[in-house]
């Protein structure tokens, strides 16, 4: 068959197909406009299940007469005008593809009016009818979008859609995941000329609560714990409960970024590890949780549905995320089920006041998360470090709490006080990483390949111990007169990385025969006294973070070099003792 250019409404309907797969999609799109518009009222009509009606009413900012075909096509967008405004997004929406997709599989009639403006304009297009004439209208200041017969025009799609029953009640679970998200909305919604309910705008504590008993049902207001949690540009709150223990009849688990609906394994991940730890069981969970956080550290742009979402630092957010919950989930096994927040509960809890410590932000490098790696080295590793299946709240040190003479850790961990030594961990954590640095774990390349001048016994000792080298995830290139080195592990990188060659090329000279557990070793003791480092919260998290995942076993069995208790109770009864 020879090739053709499709027309452009083809173009349109295929494009539909990812973002416009259901009348709960046509909702969600349409409700998410309202909100991007500005609008706090929004009734919904439905009719058939959405099959053949569905119809958003919103007293949002309107659109004007010359911008409503414009509205219509395809990548038009008043919310973006260049990729770096994703950066600072706020709204919902901004592929600019959600009405032509909706007006390219159905019967549209759009009719918007401004404040500026006493007169509405309407809009209609049917399918891949792309002629669209404006006509005067009648209508509130707003938008009114009115869908009719769904997929008439793309049959496979329509034979697709479920019962009006089963299609309702996608609509209805949609509308439910948006009155979560933004309590200063109301929302209405009718079914063939029935209200099923009416939602008004949330503004009390009480009412808040009325609004999750309508969600969830009774028992879960009476059982849920609250969860409030700020570290830095972090912010985690929400509502959880076991659904099990409390026959909470709505296991629905909600999660939301920005007050954008999200589907994201890590935060499910991450709920889930911090009550698994505590509880040693299986309980199902019902939550609504709201993670908000700077738009410029998250990708959007994954999918047209724009329900996924990337973390630019996924460990930050995994350990932030089980920070922020685990406290809460502790205080389920106090056997109170009563229990609404920790925060006021745990009178017990060691206070130290650090204010470092709410800085308590860290960044952590993608690997944690690729499970690939982490399978891999598990079924595979042998010997003392065995990685944990996936992290929780026992593979922990504890709660960071301070800095200590730049060379000690502060933490907290059930009601102890711990101090962890800095030089030891990095020790640990080379060891571990170097040892699996070329099978598991890549080594880090450096932003600028180094090049370092060597003589010709250096150029020798080089090419003779090359294989062992690069075993240990050093990836250097040998030219003429010169090395270029190009990636190095990670906890090298703040060294001097001259100095640490030439040394490294001298004790291979030293040695009479070279072996990698030598090298390991030599490495891992490796100093640089040319340079301090600068030890800070942040830094401290992520090597906390980097051995807690690479050297599981210190866990269980910390050596004495490199943890050490305090008993603060004893040491306060001296107080009263003297
Ligand atoms: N209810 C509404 N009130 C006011 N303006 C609206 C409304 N719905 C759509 N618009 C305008 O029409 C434009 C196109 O809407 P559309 O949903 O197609 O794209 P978008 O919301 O910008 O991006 P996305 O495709 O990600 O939803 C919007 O950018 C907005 O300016
Ligand atoms: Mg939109």
């Amino acid at each position: 068959m020879a090739i053709k250019v499709l027309p452009h409404y083809l173009i349109n309907q295929i494009s539909a197909g990812e973002v416009i797969d259901s009348p709960a999609s046509v909702v969600k799109e349409l409700v998410e406009n309202s909100i991007d518009a500005g609008a706090n009222r929004i009734d919904i009509h439905i009719k058939q299940g959405g099959k053949k009606l569905i119809q958003i009413q919103d007293n949002g900012y309107g659109i004007v007469k010359n911008e409503i075909s414009l509205a219509l096509q395809r990548h038009t967008t008043s919310k973006i005008t260049s990729i770096e405004d994703l950066e600072s997004l706020t709204s919902l929406g901004f592929r600019g593809e959600a009405l032509t997709s909706i007006s390219s599989v159905s019967r549209l009639t759009l009719t918007s009016r401004t404040q500026a403006h006493n007169q509405a304009w309407q809009i209609y297009t049917e399918g891949n009818q792309i002629n669209h004439q404006i006509v005067p209208a009648t209508h509130p200041i707003g938008t009114t979008v009115k869908v009719l017969d769904l997929f008439y025009n793309t049959p496979v799609r329509r034979k697709f859609m479920k019962t009006e029953k089963a299609e309702f009640n996608n609509i209805d679970n949609i509308l439910k995941q948006l009155l979560l998200s933004r309590f200063d909305i109301s929302i209405s919604l009718s079914h063939d000329e029935h209200l099923v309910y009416y939602q008004p705008v949330v503004t009390t504590e009480t009412e808040i609560q009325r609004r999750l008993k309508f969600i969830f049902g009774a028992d879960f207001n009476k059982h849920s714990l609250s969860i409030n949690h700020r570290s830095n540009d972090l912010f985690i709150h929400g509502w959880i409960a076991e659904v099990n223990v409390y026959r909470i009849i709505n296991d629905l688990q909600y999660s939301y970024v920005n007050k954008r609906i999200v589907k994201n394994k890590l935060i499910n991940n991450a709920i889930r590890q911090s009550f698994r730890s505590i509880l040693q069981n299986n309980s199902r969970l019902a939550y609504v949780i709201y993670l908000e956080i700077k738009p410029c550290q998250i990708d959007i742009n994954i999918h047209p549905t724009k329900k996924e979402i990337r973390f630019y630092e996924p460990r930050l957010i995994n350990h932030f995320i089980i920070q922020g919950i685990t406290n809460v989930a502790k205080c389920i096994i106090v056997n109170n089920p009563t229990i609404k927040s920790c925060h006021k509960e745990n009178k017990n809890e060691l206070e130290i006041n650090n204010s470092e410590s709410q800085n308590n932000t860290f960044s952590l490098p993608d690997w944690y998360f690729k499970e690939d790696v982490s399978n891999a080295i598990k079924n595979n590793m042998t010997g003392i470090y065995k990685l944990p299946s996936s992290f929780t709240y026992s593979n922990y040190f504890g709660q960071l709490l301070a800095i200590l003479y730049n060379s000690y850790v502060l933490l907290k961990k059930n009601q102890k006080l711990i101090l962890m030594s800095i030089p030891t961990s990095l020790c640990y954590l080379r060891k571990a990483q170097l040892k699996h640095c070329e099978t598991y774990f890549k080594s880090r390349p450096l932003l600028f390949p180094l090049k370092i001048k060597i003589n010709e016994l250096y150029c020798k000792i080089l090419k003779d111990n090359h294989t062992l080298i690069k075993k240990t995830g050093i990836d250097l290139m040998i030219e003429k007169d010169h090395l270029t080195l190009h990636a190095i592990p990670s906890t090298f990188h703040e060294y001097n990385l001259k100095n640490l060659i030439y040394a490294m090329l001298n004790h291979l000279n030293q040695q009479k025969k070279n072996y990698f557990k030598q090298l390991v070793h030599w490495l891992g003791n490796y100093e640089d006294k040319s340079k301090v480092i600068s030890w800070n919260i942040l830094k401290a998290n992520i090597l906390l973070a980097e051995i807690e995942y690479f050297c599981p076993d210190l866990l269980t069995k910390p050596p004495a070099n490199l943890i050490q208790h305090i008993d603060i109770k004893n040491t306060i009864k001296m107080f009263n003792d003297e």
